[in-house]
């Protein structure tokens, strides 16, 4: 539920049928202590979807896709909908992720059609946002956030509907992350706007931190106020490091 921090990882290309025996530690490592204090999801390539929502039977860690179509089904070849991801398993869907903007040229407002499809197939999305190296330096992080929050986010959403993932675009697979300060600044900003669009329900919209986090940076980086979990990508493909992120709990 939306009451505990959620850490999610996001295995983006990577893994073969293989990695379904790390997931299947992660699986026995997620026990019922660390399940009282945060929630686990892993969102692999859609190719082991079926087969790691089949081993997560029981062990409460979700499963979830990494990018889905706006349509329900159709003549789209190559594309996998919402509702295809929640029929191999899936409870979570990333939208929006950086990578998905910069390679496939996909905008605010694709973003948020995606949302709302995964909302029509009764998952819930993790909607990525995040500022460039260059908006950052020249001091347009809030304002990138803003404009990117406002322009994907569909409307009538609350605090079980929809998590938000921060992910500054040059902390992403580069081992750099922003000062807690800065992050801090960042995380209030959004809980700010996510209540002058929601009301109080937004202010409890969970809101995740993603870029380089790693074992050694976790307990920092989760207890920063308004980080409510982390969106875990490199360090996410091992099962030690995955559960020691989510032991900062
Ligand atoms: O979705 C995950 C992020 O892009 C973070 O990736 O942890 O490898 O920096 P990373």
């Amino acid at each position: 539920t939306a009451s505990r921090p959620l850490v999610a990882g996001n295995w983006k290309m990577n893994g073969l049928k293989a990695a379904a025996a790390e997931f299947g530690r992660m699986v026995e490592g997620y026990g019922p202590e660390m399940r009282k204090k945060v929630e686990l999801a892993v969102c692999p390539p859609a190719t082991l979807l079926y087969t790691l929502s089949v081993m997560a039977i029981g062990s409460r860690i979700a499963v979830g896709g990494q990018d889905c179509a706006v349509a329900a089904a159709g003549a789209h070849t190559g594309d996998l909908s919402a509702e295809m991801l929640a029929d191999a398993g899936a409870a979570y869907v990333i939208v929006g992720h950086s990578e998905r903007r910069t390679d496939h040229g996909e905008s605010d407002g694709l973003v948020r059609a995606k949302a709302q499809a995964v909302l029509r197939a009764g998952l819930t999305p993790i909607v990525c946002i995040g500022e460039t190296e260059a908006e950052r330096r020249n001091n347009e992080t809030l304002a990138i956030v803003e404009r990117q929050l406002a322009g994907s986010l569909p409307d009538g959403v609350g605090p079980e509907d929809l998590v938000v993932a921060y992910e500054p675009v040059w902390a992403i697979g580069t081992g750099l992350t922003p000062s807690s300060d800065d992050i801090a600044e960042v995380h209030a900003h959004i809980t700010g706007r996510l209540f002058a669009r929601f009301g109080e329900p937004g202010e409890r919209i969970r809101i995740l931190y993603g870029g380089s986090v790693k074992p050694a940076n976790a307990k920092e980086i989760l207890g920063i106020p308004h980080v409510s979990g982390a969106l875990v990508g490199g360090a996410s493909l091992k099962a030690a490091d995955f559960l020691s992120i989510a032991a900062a709990y």
